[in-house]
């Protein structure tokens, strides 16, 4: 098992979270809906119809919260900011209610001890925008994510030191916009590379905006997620599909966002979305490289437009119960990868596992599953660093269970349990074993 004295005294403990998965208060102090709030309340996109209305009620219970990352002895919180809370249109008016939320939130944090992290953008697009055409697919919304950007660091710049633009943007293009399991529901080869192109540009363009209205002390980075893609067989039209979903997924935004190029099989595909002058404006420099990582993926040919589908692991590996293949080694890898080919201080801003665990007749919530996770992924990145990749900080996902997207609140991924029909908060022994290691217990 991994021990406190694995990782340097200054090594960089949180948690991190999403505004949909956990906010909660949908249609509170003039919110207005995102995507996921349309996409959650279709019939048939998410299991049992769960939507994130209430979710973990954080909105509301951001205290209780903030001093359960306290006693953990969490140095960091990463949380991400409902764009249409605080700008219902994502454009124009400002909501002054949905910008004391994150006052509050923040300064609950600070009185605590915990360094926000916030970030801009994870998953939640207001939809007046998307039903204005003004989705990721439009290049229109580059300038209006700026303005949003802008917005968030003049009101929160005196208080939160570090800002990321996206979270995952490989994922939210491919899921949302190329197969449609999530919002918008887009299933279209064009939108899907649209997206992701546009999503560079507004990540450059927020990023001026961020430097030009933040303080200079401000750390400012981005949130891919990279894992290794593998093709499901070894045939040579698998091995093209996994090179293909590695250029979209892994490669799509951090090639041009941290070197200022993308590679071959995204420019080709890219073509001509790519104007004279569009890669410098991607390319700046950034303070760290925020990675999610949870597993490796598989790809097998497909004969439409995209050449690659992804797949389940092969039978027989250990997996998650969301399917996703246990691989600490995989880990490693990446982050030796990562801390290598982009230069950046690496801090993995998420990974964890989700079970089912619940609360034993003593009201004890026990997640071996989630400790032997943790407890594995971490040596893994212990190994890496001894390696010598520059990895900082670990984000553990979650706080506390949530609305996981698509497969509503049955997967659990916190390190707090959530009863859902009281809200009644309770740390799992997986929280007790991080608190360990933090030097909190
Ligand atoms: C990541 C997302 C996060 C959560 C975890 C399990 O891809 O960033 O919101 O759903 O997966």
């Amino acid at each position: 098992m991994v021990t406190k004295t694995d990782f340097p005294a200054d090594f960089l403990w949180g948690a991190s979270t999403a505004s949909y998965q956990i906010e909660g208060a949908h249609d509170v102090d003039g919110r207005a809906p995102s995507i996921w709030d349309m996409f959650s309340h279709t019939p048939g996109k998410t299991l049992n119809g769960e939507t994130g209305d209430i979710a973990c009620d954080h909105y509301h219970r951001y205290s209780e919260d903030v001093a359960l990352m306290k006693k953990a002895g969490l140095g960091a919180y990463r949380f991400s900011i409902s764009w249409s809370r605080v700008m219902p249109e994502g454009r124009g008016a400002v909501n002054e209610a949905g910008l004391d939320f994150y006052d509050r939130l923040v300064d609950e944090l600070l009185a605590n001890g915990v360094a926000p992290w916030a970030c801009l953008y994870h998953w939640d697009l207001p939809l007046a925008l998307h039903n204005s055409g003004l989705g990721w697919p439009s290049r229109d919304i580059v300038p209006l994510f700026a303005d949003y950007a802008g917005l968030m660091a003049k009101r929160l710049g005196d208080r939160v030191g570090h800002w990321a633009t996206f979270n995952e943007p490989g994922v939210f293009a491919y899921l949302g916009y190329a197969v449609g399991i999530h919002a918008p529901g887009i299933r279209d080869y064009n939108a899907w590379l649209d997206t992701i192109h546009n999503v560079n540009l507004s990540h450059g363009a927020a990023v001026r905006r961020l430097r030009a209205d933040l303080p200079a002390t401000a750390r400012i980075g981005a949130v891919p997620n990279v894992q290794p893609s593998l093709p499901a067989s070894g045939s040579e039209a698998d091995k093209r599909a996994a090179a293909l979903l590695d250029a979209g997924w892994n490669r799509g935004f951090p090639e041009p966002v941290y070197l200022g190029r993308y590679d071959p099989i995204m420019r080709e595909q890219l073509g001509d979305r790519i104007r004279p002058g569009d890669e410098e404006a991607i390319h700046t420099k950034l303070d760290f490289f925020g990675l999610n990582h949870y597993s490796p993926m598989y790809a097998k040919a497909s004969g439409d437009d995209f050449g690659f589908r992804m797949t389940d692991p092969p039978e027989g590996v250990e997996t998650t119960l969301m399917g996703w293949h246990v691989l600490p080694s995989g880990f490693r890898d990446t982050l030796v990868h990562v801390s290598e080919r982009y230069g950046a201080p690496v801090y993995v801003t998420e990974n964890g596992v989700a079970d089912e665990a619940g609360p034993g007749p003593d009201g004890k919530v026990d997640d071996p599953i989630r400790v032997s996770y943790l407890d594995r992924y971490l040596g893994a990145l212990v190994e890496a660093r001894t390696a010598g990749a520059d990895v900082r900080g670990y984000f553990v996902w979650s706080m506390t269970d949530n609305f996981e997207w698509a497969m509503g609140f049955k997967p659990r991924f916190g390190i707090t349990h959530i009863d859902y029909a009281t809200q009644k908060r309770t740390p799992k022994s997986s929280y007790h074993w991080l608190a360990g290691l933090t030097g909190a217990a």
